[in-house]
């Protein structure tokens, strides 16, 4: 409907310089409204927003965090040359586009502006420097709810601006499927303070299967260490928990099936903290979710994302709890147990529920 006259605007120089005007592109009852900077020039190649690799990077977090429906544009609509910004008087020509795709635009109740860095921000709130726009809780836009998020294409210059744009990915998430946290509170437990070693024992040697993991310094030293033995219960050990250790090398010993996410990890890891050497690893118990994944052709996604995909519960990340090993080690232990203990619950789960039985009798 707005496609042709976008292709034909002549409101302001750009249309001279650009290939093709690249019209927004989606169904107008999309759940996210999506609004970039301008095109680029893969973008000014196709006629259409979002194909090269930032509109990948976009695509795929948005799709991993359960975000299907979203229609995609950008605020200004033409290539600018050589890739500079575009100029006010630019951006003023083509705001009136982006106001009828918004007139057109009849979201469920549910639904979220996204506006994709500091350029297109700019163009939806003079007044509001970026930092500010994207810490605001409460922005909207012609009545809409809007997030101002990282732009992805920063990723692409600078892949250390990683976790900030995956923890705007989430504050998006978020704030669409509030309910899809998981409370953690329940029966996660911390070893020594609300479990004693007789009654952890006995839950671990009473499940056939228990999910383990543990969370490290890079110098492979442990900050602690964790254990599920039923959804949603399990126990978080922390590194100083007297009697802690001797637990770990009860389950070690053997006896019991491990479910671990990424043993490639953590074995180093608990090898190191009990003083055993890696050729005594029990590899005949231990089931590694991240390789069962991959045998399932779920390469590359982690624990979180799989999580998410396969029960639909958005855990914490790493990010939400100080983003560093150091930052984590310093958390109260309650909050060290709502995030380690989630990691062991959902590698047993993913094993037991999801991969054992494909993966052993490729069902
Ligand atoms: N970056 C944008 O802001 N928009 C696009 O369409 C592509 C990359």
């Amino acid at each position: 409907m707005l496609a042709e006259p976008v292709r034909a605007c002549q409101a302001c120089g750009l249309h001279r310089t650009c290939r093709r005007p690249v019209p927004g592109s989606g169904p107008f009852d999309a759940q996210v409204f999506v609004i970039g900077q301008s095109p680029g020039a893969t973008e000014d190649d196709e006629g259409k927003p979002f194909v090269g690799r930032a509109g990948a990077v976009l695509r795929e977090a948005l799709e991993r965090n359960g975000i299907s429906s979203f229609y995609l544009t950008n605020a200004v609509k033409c290539h600018p040359p050589g890739n500079r910004k575009a100029r006010n008087e630019e951006r003023t020509a083509c705001f009136s586009w982006l106001l009828a795709e918004l007139s057109l635009w009849q979201p469920p109740e549910d639904h979220l502006i996204v506006v994709l860095g500091e350029d297109a921000s700019k163009t939806l709130f003079p007044d509001l420097k970026f930092t500010a726009a994207r810490a605001a809780t409460n922005l909207e836009f012609e009545g809409h709810p809007v997030k101002v998020i990282l732009h992805p294409a920063a990723l692409l210059h600078d892949m250390h601006k990683r976790a900030a744009f995956e923890q705007d990915i989430d504050k998006v998430a978020d704030f669409l499927h509030p309910g899809h946290r998981l409370d953690y509170a329940a029966n996660y437990q911390v070893f020594g303070r609300t479990i004693g070693f007789v009654e952890a024992w006995e839950r671990a040697m009473g499940a056939g299967m228990i999910g383990l993991d543990a969370e490290f310094f890079p110098d492979l030293t442990m900050i602690g260490w964790s254990m599920s033995w039923a959804s949603g219960e399990g126990i978080w050990v922390p590194r100083d928990a007297k009697h802690g250790i001797v637990l770990l090398d009860d389950l070690m010993d053997g006896r019991l099936d491990l479910a671990i996410h990424s043993v490639q990890a953590d074995a180093p890891v608990i090898c190191k903290a009990l003083g055993m050497s890696p050729y005594d690893w029990p590899w005949n118990k231990v089931r590694d979710t991240a390789v069962a994944a991959y045998v399932m052709r779920e390469p590359n996604i982690g624990l979180k994302d799989l999580t998410f995909k396969h029960f639909g519960v958005r855990m914490l990340n790493f990010n939400e709890m100080g983003g560093t090993p150091e930052a984590f080690a310093a958390l109260p232990v309650e909050a060290q147990a709502r995030y380690a203990v989630g990691d062991a619950d959902f590698a047993r789960r993913l094993w037991v529920e999801k991969y054992r039985d494909k993966v052993l009798y490729g069902v």
